[in-house]
């Protein structure tokens, strides 16, 4: 089997859906029949979205408004996801933070890893024992093109996405041949919105038009691709040529470069 079509009571599970590329993940499941748990912490931005879903394609939407930093909220809607049936986790939800960590606020950045990596590890061994047993489930993985090597001033993102990559791709060995598909989004830059001249961030003056991807694409293809079983969805020029750079290239060679352009973010961002 693979992913499971849709039903009544499969759910396909979406974390950080109130904004980005998360929305438009969920937005593309609903679209394609698929009813949905939504997960953020901001409760009243996915209300709406439930409702948004709810009208125009008829699917079961629940919410459940949480922080995945905090353990205990991890370890609940792990409880509830072991006992559901689960067709679809997308681990989504993830934050970054730009500049010297030792400048950055310490409980942020431990609150960061806990989101980026451990929420992400939890969540998938609690719906992999089922997706197995029954042979049918998918795993969509949202890491980064900037897990794929050591960047300065973005410490623990670069860190907490490396985890995911690696568990992704080491995942989807062990899984072959049992029916459950894994995912790797391993993205550049994603535009999650259309900045006006005011709120222009510093990374949106850095990188150029041309190599933003659109969420929806973005969705849209992470989506195609756990279908089909691909290994990463690598979504755009920029996002390529960081694989490649963080793949083949020497790590002494790598990190300074890097370092220098997301210094720059931290100074702005
Ligand atoms: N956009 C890019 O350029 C890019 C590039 C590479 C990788 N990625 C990865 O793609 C994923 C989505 O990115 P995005 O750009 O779409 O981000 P975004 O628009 O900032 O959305 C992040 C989502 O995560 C949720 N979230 C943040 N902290 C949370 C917490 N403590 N508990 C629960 N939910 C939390 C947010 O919802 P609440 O605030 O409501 O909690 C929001 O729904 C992330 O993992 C990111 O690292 C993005």
């Amino acid at each position: 089997m693979a992913v499971p079509h849709p039903s009544s009571t499969f759910r396909a599970v979406v974390t950080g859906a109130s904004s980005g590329i998360g929305m438009e993940l969920a937005r593309v499941l609903a679209r394609r029949g698929h009813s949905v748990i939504l997960v953020a912490r901001r409760g009243d931005v996915l209300e709406g979205l439930a409702d948004e879903l709810r009208g125009d394609f008829s699917v079961e939407v629940e919410v459940r408004a949480m922080d995945l930093s905090d353990p205990s909220a991890v370890a609940t809607l792990c409880d509830e996801l072991a006992e559901r049936e689960i067709s679809v986790l997308a681990n989504n939800a993830g934050v970054a933070t730009f500049g010297p960590i030792a400048e950055l606020d310490a409980a942020g950045e431990r609150a960061q890893l806990r989101l980026n990596a451990n929420a992400v590890h939890d969540l998938t061994l609690a719906v992999l024992p089922q997706m197995v047993a029954r042979g049918s489930g998918g795993i969509l993985m949202v890491g980064s093109a900037a897990g794929n090597m050591p960047i300065p001033n973005n410490a623990t993102y670069a860190a907490s996405k490396a985890f995911v990559n690696t568990f992704s791709e080491s995942l989807r060995g062990e899984l072959k041949g049992t029916g459950v598909h894994v995912t790797l989004l391993a993205p550049g830059p994603v535009r999650t919105g259309v900045p006006s001249a005011d709120d222009a961030s510093t990374v949106d003056d850095l990188v150029p038009d041309f190599l933003w991807h659109d969420s929806s694409r973005v969705a849209e293809m992470s989506l195609d691709a756990l279908a089909r079983n691909k290994m990463r969805v690598v979504p755009g020029t920029l996002s390529k040529a960081m694989s490649v750079a963080g793949g083949y290239s020497p790590r002494a060679v790598v990190a300074p470069i890097v370092g220098r352009f997301y210094g720059k973010l931290g100074d702005g961002a």
